[in-house]
């Protein structure tokens, strides 16, 4: 939590002002019942008209004066939450980015976009509050006593019984009211996330005739959130009227004691006005600092769990010395890597070895869940290997610092992602200085010139995520993209699984026509696809053996059998 405060940095000055234009503000408040006793005891009591107007300009004039003052507090706060608000969200977003892949894996993304937006909100509204309201309050009050004892001592006692008993009902609830806020936190969590279950998966809920059950779903959490909100609306509303009770007992002791004094001559009568003024403004001042301190409270929670994401673990960004050797013996090596998940007892990958050298093209092909996205993803190192070495260019990933070594590499993920924005704009991902002919090119090579020529060429328009293209021509997108950046080594994880044979062999010759020495990795679940390749990896529960085609037909069980059931599909289809 203390953390955040480093982002109100640039922002001193107006944390300094707000407050003290607010105090301003409230000294003349305290002026204002001492000038209407004035006005009741000299004005009225000997009929003098002139004193009374006068009185009433100075009344005006106080009150001129404090709202110029309040509307400069006003000013300097908003500047100051929203620029602290604005530097916290760049380093929350940044940090976001920069998760490591576990936390990937593990951080929900509903949970993430609350963080981002309404919490920001309420931390931004609760720092505002804060600067123009916390001192304020406080002051009003010991102020406000303070003038009350002046004008009478004895009949201020009251105050002293009042105020303290106002200020326990206040932190009382307010310390009820800390964790119940959290609570309500949480549970909106959980509805939001079964909304976004819902509209992002309407599709499949549909196929499975699961609308029902996501309907109870969505009802149970959000009886849920209910509930809590429910309870701790009742604890919060109990303050306003508690509050009242003891303040009007106040007030009613105060005129009682008033009067007799009055009758006795000890007081004007203008006194009691005075300090009846003064109760009602400890009254106002405490309900408000209550409601501050409440909106407070929820603020503090949201920035815990701002804090939260700054606290997360982010990746390594690899300090270390390695260099990538492009001339080393081996470009890729793997030297008895075992992988497991975290959270997950067993390996994915297995004590798996092999070496690739540059211009080679490697074949990986198991069953799903055999471990071959597992594989390729630690070549750049997006997890790291837990036990053994992956090598790239003949130095531990884990020593390259990440820029350099994923600069040389290019990527297809298994799930082809597009970016709103255009196919030329998704294209300079890979090469932010590519001319169109060089984007042209690379869609070439990925099959996916002819589609993209029927549409509007380079500036056919990219929704988000993709959506107007089919899975097929994502791939294809997807693997444009990752050729434009002319890597050392280049993935393609799956990447033809939606494309027709003859379109997948039409892409992977395209491709190594232009490999020249980029390793090129293909995971693929079709022999067809990687028979041609000049090193195999056939994993089979994370367990890999390596050979040329021809070897493996011979001694692997596993590959002689995917290649034959495939083979015989083809034949007979
Ligand atoms: N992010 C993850 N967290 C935990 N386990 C995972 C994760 N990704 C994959 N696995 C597990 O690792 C194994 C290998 O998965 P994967 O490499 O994706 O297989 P493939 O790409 O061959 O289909 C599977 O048993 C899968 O359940
Ligand atoms: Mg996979």
């Amino acid at each position: 939590m203390k953390k955040l405060l480093v982002y109100l940095k640039g922002s001193r000055v107006q944390c300094v002002l707000a407050p003290l234009f607010k105090m301003f503000e409230a000294i003349l408040e305290l002026f204002v019942p001492l000038v209407v006793a004035s006005i009741i005891d000299k004005g009225i009591a000997n009929a003098d008209q002139s004193y009374i107007l006068k009185m009433c300009g100075v009344l005006v004039l106080l009150g001129a004066v404090g709202l110029a003052f309040s509307i400069t507090a006003q000013y300097f706060a908003a500047k100051a939450s929203t620029a602290f608000v604005k530097r916290l969200k760049h380093a929350v977003f940044a940090r976001i980015g920069r998760f490591s892949y576990e936390k990937l894996d593990s951080a929900g993304t509903s949970t993430l976009i609350t963080r981002m937006t309404g919490d920001m909100d309420s931390v931004q509204n609760g720092l505002n509050l804060t600067l123009r309201l916390l001192l304020r309050s406080p002051f009003v009050v010991i102020g406000a006593m303070i003038m009350a004892f002046t004008v009478d001592s004895k009949s201020a006692l009251t105050f002293v019984v009042v105020v303290p008993a106002l200020s326990v009902v206040v932190f009382g609830i307010m310390l009820l009211c800390i964790p119940l806020h959290k609570k309500v936190r949480s549970a909106l969590d959980k509805v939001l996330c079964t909304a976004r279950e819902s509209l992002v998966g309407a599709r499949v809920i549909r196929a499975f005739c699961k609308e029902d059950e996501q309907v109870d779903e969505f009802n149970r959490r959000n009886d849920a959130l209910t509930v809590i909100q429910e309870y701790t609306g009742r604890i919060s509303a109990l303050l306003n009227p508690v509050t009242c009770v003891i303040i009007n007992i106040g007030i009613a002791v105060l005129i009682y004691t008033g009067a007799i004094r009055v009758e006795a001559g000890i007081i004007t009568q203008g006194a009691v006005v005075a300090l009846y003024n003064y109760m009602s403004q400890i009254l106002v001042e405490l309900v408000k600092f209550a409601n501050l301190i409440i909106s407070i409270t929820k603020s503090v929670a949201c920035a815990g769990r701002i804090s939260a994401v700054l606290d997360t673990e982010i990746e390594d960004p690899h300090k270390g010395e390695g260099v990538i050797n492009g001339n080393s013996e081996s470009l890729v090596e793997f030297r008895n890597v075992s992988f497991a998940y975290a959270g997950s007892g067993e390996n994915s990958i297995e004590n798996v070895s092999f070496s690739v050298r540059k211009g080679e093209t490697v074949g990986i092909i198991g069953s799903t869940g055999a471990g071959k996205t597992t594989l390729v993803n630690l070549i750049p190192a997006f997890y790291r290997a837990s036990a053994g070495e992956v090598l790239v260019g003949g130095s531990n990933v884990n020593d390259i610092p990440l820029e350099k070594l994923r600069e040389r590499i290019a990527v297809v993920p298994q799930k082809a992602v597009l970016f709103k924005g255009t196919v030329r704009s998704n294209m300079l991902w890979g090469n932010p200085d590519a001319s169109d002919e060089d984007i042209i090119k690379s869609l070439e090579i990925a099959q996916a010139a002819d589609f993209i020529a029927e549409k509007q060429g380079l500036d056919t328009p990219v929704e988000q995520g993709g959506r107007n293209f089919s899975g097929g021509q994502r791939q294809r997108l997807s693997v444009a993209r990752a050729l434009m950046k002319k890597s050392d080594i280049l993935i393609l994880d799956d990447s033809s699984s939606a494309l027709d044979y003859a379109t997948d062999a039409a892409m992977r010759r395209a491709i190594a026509e232009n490999q020249g020495d980029t390793a090129v990795f293909i995971v693929s679940q079709r022999t067809s696809s990687i028979m041609h390749a000049d090193k195999i990896i056939v994993l089979d529960d994370g367990v890999a053996d390596v050979g040329t085609h021809e070897q493996l037909l011979e001694s692997n069980a596993v590959y002689r059998e995917i290649h034959l059931s495939q083979f015989d599909g083809e034949v007979s289809a």
